[in-house]
């Protein structure tokens, strides 16, 4: 990889390009590719961040909840953003006594994300597991073509996961739940994995996101592309009205870097957007659930309901 080719075709240059020199924002699905994969393996094992184990944890508690409320069949399993593949491992392992082959299908936007992945399940194989990746960008539509192969090669039905906060990181959430619908039958399930939003606690959801190692994962970009950490500094805030956490990089000098061909420059105390992490309480998913065509089915939390699973299925409209 060259200093700034982590990009990895024209069109995310195009994107990535508009976002920060239009709007002074990364989009955070940028700092999964190429080596900010490993960023990402690093924190997601970190005891201090946290969150990793606690929804690892909750995942091995709720599924006898979770099969009972599917009624208890067959699905083929779909991870949206598998991360490093541990949950996938947790998930997979738990169907595994179940019912077998398990057919299961991970997408994600980066390529070494899924190699992190199989690498991680490489030792399920031998145990009629048939495992299949995709690189794809949910955000920029639907997976269908995916799903229905897999409905037409596996069981008729899906069974779908996107954890690890994933669905708290894009601009618009309604799309990604829409493209994630559009993907979906009826008879198929979707498990949400979220932090929830306490709000007399903003210090203990803050404390994740001041972690040495999610600093270094949201810089990946700035520095792919030549501006040194060194050049500002990092600040973490929770947005009440948004309900969310946002992370921005304030720079404390001026600096000016060429980037695919065009002039980044920055004064000192001019700031780039490079997280946002909505934190939703159950009402408010609820809402939002039933905004974008889906009913909540089930919802299971941990003791101190700092984190939930949502189990949901798409409505007839
Ligand atoms: C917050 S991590 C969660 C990982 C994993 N599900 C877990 O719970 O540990 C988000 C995952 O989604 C992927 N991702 C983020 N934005 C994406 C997008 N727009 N399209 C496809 N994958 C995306 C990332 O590469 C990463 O694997």
């Amino acid at each position: 990889m060259t200093l700034d080719g982590f990009l990895q075709n024209e069109k995310q240059v195009s994107e990535f390009v508009t976002a920060l020199k239009g709007r002074k924002e990364i989009p955070l699905k940028f700092v999964y590719l190429e080596a900010g994969a490993y960023n990402w393996d690093k924190i997601i094992e970190d005891r201090k961040y946290g969150l990793g184990k606690l929804e690892n944890d909750l995942l091995r508690e709720s599924l006898s909840g979770i099969y009972r409320a599917i009624g208890q069949r067959k699905y083929n399993l779909i991870d949206i953003g598998p991360g490093n593949g541990k949950k996938a491992v947790t998930f997979v392992n738990f169907f595994l006594k179940r019912y077998s082959p398990i057919y299961y299908w991970a997408l994600d936007i980066s390529r070494e994300m899924l190699r992190l992945t199989l690498k991680n399940l490489r030792p399920l194989l031998g145990h009629k597991v048939v495992l299949d990746t995709d690189i794809a960008d949910f955000e920029q539509g639907n997976f269908s073509q995916g799903s229905r192969k897999l409905r037409q090669e596996g069981y008729p039905r899906n069974l779908l996961f996107l954890l690890g906060n994933t669905i708290g990181n894009p601009f618009d959430r309604d799309r990604v739940l829409t493209n994630i619908r559009e993907s979906m039958t009826l008879s198929d399930y979707l498990v949400i994995g979220l932090e929830l939003a306490d709000l007399t606690n903003i210090k203990r959801i803050i404390t994740h996101y001041r972690q040495p190692v999610v600093k270094k994962f949201i810089l990946f970009c700035l520095e792919s592309m030549g501006i040194k950490s060194a050049n500002g500094v990092i600040e973490v805030k929770f947005n009440r009205k948004k309900s969310q956490i946002e992370m921005r990089f304030r720079f404390k000098r001026e600096v000016r870097v060429l980037f695919k061909g065009e002039v980044f420059s920055y004064s000192r105390g001019d700031c780039v957007l490079l997280l946002i992490s909505y934190k939703s309480d159950r009402t408010k998913l609820e809402r939002l659930l039933e905004k974008t065509g889906f009913r909540m089915r089930g919802f299971y939390t941990n003791a101190s309901r700092s984190y939930g699973l949502i189990l949901c299925q798409p409505k007839r409209y």
